[in-house]
């Protein structure tokens, strides 16, 4: 059985937060920050609102916009998240009881950034193989809860925001082959550690906040998004003619810049959600998606390569036809 994207929606939560607000606490400008990272602004949510929040706001969104689409044979919710409530029970179990949705099985995704891809490749097997039909994939992050407000290096990159993508049995196969990776040694270079104090040996702080090494994640990232994007194509014998639009998963401009400049595609190709939610880890895929479905770029029959990564180091890539 094929399958294909028949809807997907956002929530971000309302609480904009522009680059100024840290100049209050930490050392730091605007200048900088738009200049390192392309980030003008970024949502956080309240002091009462968590990841399963911003995941049942998404999928209401998606119910409200797509008139005649319901979740009541949904038989299957994957939640990517690196943020989630708490570790059990499930973000994937708490969305299945907020939004009654019965004989269902439930499953959260770890693997960061890279995680609504890697729920999308997820959703296509399962309905492949013949065991699932209808299947929503969440990529939604609550990062300012995990946020160390004293590093001024990681602070002002990241943002709070959900997004929902229903996969269903499609005639014709409109989810492509994949590219999947990881390199486990980089663990330490991007964690978020509340127990444990140690990552392949090593120490490391564990204080539930987020930890990057900036530096060694963004040369990694350019080389292995470059890399992989071309190894994408090849797969599904595609050129980036026959692509319409690129999603990264959005880190930082530059990177996307780094990519596109790296495999020859032009800027206006390459969409991202960087600008206004800064990063927003798994969610950052789809928040770009809706930006440029808003602004009428993404047409039903465009080819679009997503690629997500970050924390593992791991990585996802597939391309789709909307
Ligand atoms: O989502 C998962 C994947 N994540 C990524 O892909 C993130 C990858 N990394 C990055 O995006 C970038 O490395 C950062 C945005 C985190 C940092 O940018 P950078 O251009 O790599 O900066 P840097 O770490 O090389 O720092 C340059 C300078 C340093 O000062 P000195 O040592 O040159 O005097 C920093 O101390 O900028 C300083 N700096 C800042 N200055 C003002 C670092 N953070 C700030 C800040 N405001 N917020």
């Amino acid at each position: 059985m094929e399958s294909k994207i028949t809807a997907i929606a956002v929530y971000t939560p309302s609480n904009r937060i522009t680059n100024e607000y840290f100049e209050q606490f930490i050392e730091t400008n605007n200048e900088w920050i738009i200049s390192r990272t392309g980030i003008k602004e970024r949502r956080f949510a309240d002091k009462n609102e968590f990841t399963s929040d911003l995941c049942v706001k998404a999928a209401q969104n998606l119910l409200a916009e797509n008139p005649g689409t319901s979740f009541n044979d949904v038989d299957f919710i994957l939640v990517a998240t690196t943020s989630a409530d708490q570790v059990m029970p499930s973000m994937a179990s708490q969305i299945q009881n907020r939004l009654n949705i019965q004989n269902c099985g439930c499953l959260d995704i770890m693997a960061a950034c890279a995680g609504f891809v890697y729920g999308l490749i997820l959703a296509k097997g399962m309905i492949a193989s013949g065991t699932h039909k209808k299947v929503l994939v969440f990529g939604a992050e609550a990062l300012s809860k995990f946020t160390d407000f004293h590093d001024r290096t990681s602070c002002i990159l990241f943002g709070d925001g959900a997004g929902v993508a229903l996969v269903e049995p499609s005639e014709r196969s409109k989810i492509f082959n994949a590219v999947t990776g990881s390199d486990g040694s980089h663990g330490k270079d991007l964690y978020l550690s509340q127990h444990a104090s140690v990552i392949n040996g090593e120490a490391i702080e564990s204080n539930g906040k987020i930890h990057q090494n900036g530096k060694v994640v963004f040369k990694w990232a350019i080389q292995t998004v470059s890399v992989k994007v071309k190894e994408l194509l090849a797969k599904n014998s595609l050129t980036l003619d026959d692509l319409d639009w690129i999603i990264l998963h959005s880190a930082n401009m530059r990177i996307i810049e780094g990519v596109a400049a790296e495999i020859g595609a032009p800027m206006d190709k390459m969409l991202s959600s960087i600008e206004y939610f800064g990063n927003t880890s798994s969610a950052s895929i789809p928040l770009a998606w809706n930006i440029a479905k808003n602004a009428g770029k993404i047409k039903p029959g465009n080819k679009i390569l997503m690629l997500g990564f970050g924390g593992g180091l791991t990585f996802a890539g597939v391309i789709i036809e909307a």
